[in-house]
């Protein structure tokens, strides 16, 4: 071997261990991601108003708006477990368990469409979901309008935060109160979104060396934006079809909504954002460590198998995500009375 061929091999690696800790790497990760604002936005078509927030939250804990009165949108989407609930698939009416994970709900409001397979183009169609599904809160379709008319103190409620509505109790409402609550569930403020800003310091070596890797290795091909996710669909298995624990051949995922052959298997690509507090990870909820969750992705997605070296590292800056968590009072709800319709088995 040369001279000359060895001192390009060096400054070679010279080159890619400066990028790593350098002005490059905040430059191409600025390329790619955008931190969360610090702020919540209105809703298009859906403004905020502190009274329709406050009714979104009510609505957001109260489990009458289950048949059984005992599973509230909180259940599965706990705000004390990274808006997510810490099980492979949740737990809904009859102790029965849904085909999927629960995916969280901070920073929700980013993603494109919602639900694995983005069947619901918005937070406020997705709201419509849960409360009629029969594995989730089984209310009948009408029933949820008819409980919430029948707890004496909602009405005024409904009243203040739609002031120009004759009859404001509707389905419609409670999926905009709601979506304007969730819209208020994001995480600023994470060590990521810091170095985004400039703070050179917020992230530590390894975590530094992650985000070189994980963008050198091709995860923010599909991971990227405010969300570090959520903006795109792409196949679970691109090279590789990982193993049935983690991709049932039985969920076929977006073709599902869409039909379209080429859609079998292909999921929302989900956020990364406070990943680590929302284990166990996949639609499946079938890996319980955020490592063995990363080397997955490098052999389905990439079709690399990643070091454990570097798997370490990704992992490290995965941990970079971790934002502000929202601080939300629990509501205090409008008690039932004698005429309230009671829970059901
Ligand atoms: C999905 C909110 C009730 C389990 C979602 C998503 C949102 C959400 C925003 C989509 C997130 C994303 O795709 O990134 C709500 C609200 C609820 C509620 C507002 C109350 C009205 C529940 C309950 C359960 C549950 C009670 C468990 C029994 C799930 C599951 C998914 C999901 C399993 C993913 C389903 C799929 O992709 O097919 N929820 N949720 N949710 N939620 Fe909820
Ligand atoms: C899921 C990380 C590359 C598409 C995930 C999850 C993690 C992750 C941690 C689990 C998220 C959760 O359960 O909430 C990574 C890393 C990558 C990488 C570290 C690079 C080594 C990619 C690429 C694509 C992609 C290149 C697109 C081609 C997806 C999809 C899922 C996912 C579709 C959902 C899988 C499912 O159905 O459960 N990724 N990812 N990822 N990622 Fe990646």
């Amino acid at each position: 071997i040369s001279a000359a061929f060895l001192s390009v091999v060096c400054l070679h690696l010279f080159n890619a261990s400066h990028t790593l800790a350098g002005e490059d790497l905040l430059a191409k990760a600025r390329q790619s991601f955008e931190p969360i604002p610090t702020a919540p936005a209105d809703l298009p078509g859906n403004p905020t108003t502190p009274a329709k927030l406050e009714l979104g939250k009510m609505l957001f804990f109260d489990p009458r708006l289950s048949k059984s009165h005992a599973i509230s949108c909180s259940s599965c989407h706990n705000l004390g477990l990274g808006g997510a609930d810490a099980e492979p698939t949740s737990i809904g009416h009859h102790w029965q368990h849904g085909g999927r994970n629960a995916p969280t709900v901070l920073n929700a409001v980013f993603n494109k469409a919602q639900f694995w397979d983005g069947r619901a183009k918005d937070l406020e169609e997705q709201a419509g979901g849960p409360m009629f599904n029969p594995v989730e809160m089984a209310s009948p379709e009408a029933h949820v309008a008819e409980q919430l008319k029948g707890i004496p103190g909602y009405g005024a409620v409904f009243a203040k935060a739609f002031p120009g509505d004759a009859d404001p109790i509707t389905m419609a409402n409670v999926q905009k109160a709601i979506a304007v609550f969730e819209a208020t569930l994001i995480t600023p403020n994470a060590p990521f979104d810091r170095f985004l800003k400039g703070g050179a310091d917020e992230l530590s070596a390894p975590q530094k060396e992650g985000l070189a890797l994980f963008m050198d290795k091709g995860c923010s091909t599909c991971h990227n934006g405010v969300n570090v996710g959520g903006g795109m669909y792409a196949p679970f298995g691109v090279v590789e079809k990982p193993g049935a624990e983690f991709l049932p051949r039985s969920d076929k995922g977006r073709f599902m909504v869409t039909k379209t052959p080429s859609d079998k298997y292909v999921f929302k690509v989900p956020t990364l954002r406070n990943i680590a507090l929302t284990a166990p990870y996949f639609h499946t909820g079938k890996a319980w460590d955020l490592r063995q969750a990363v080397a997955v992705m490098g052999t389905s997605q990439l079709g690399v198998g990643l070091s454990e070296d570097e798997v370490n590292k990704i992992t490290d800056f995965l941990n970079s995500l971790t934002g502000d968590q929202p601080v939300v009072t629990y509501p205090i709800l409008p008690p039932s009375g004698a005429a309230t319709p009671q829970p059901e088995p």
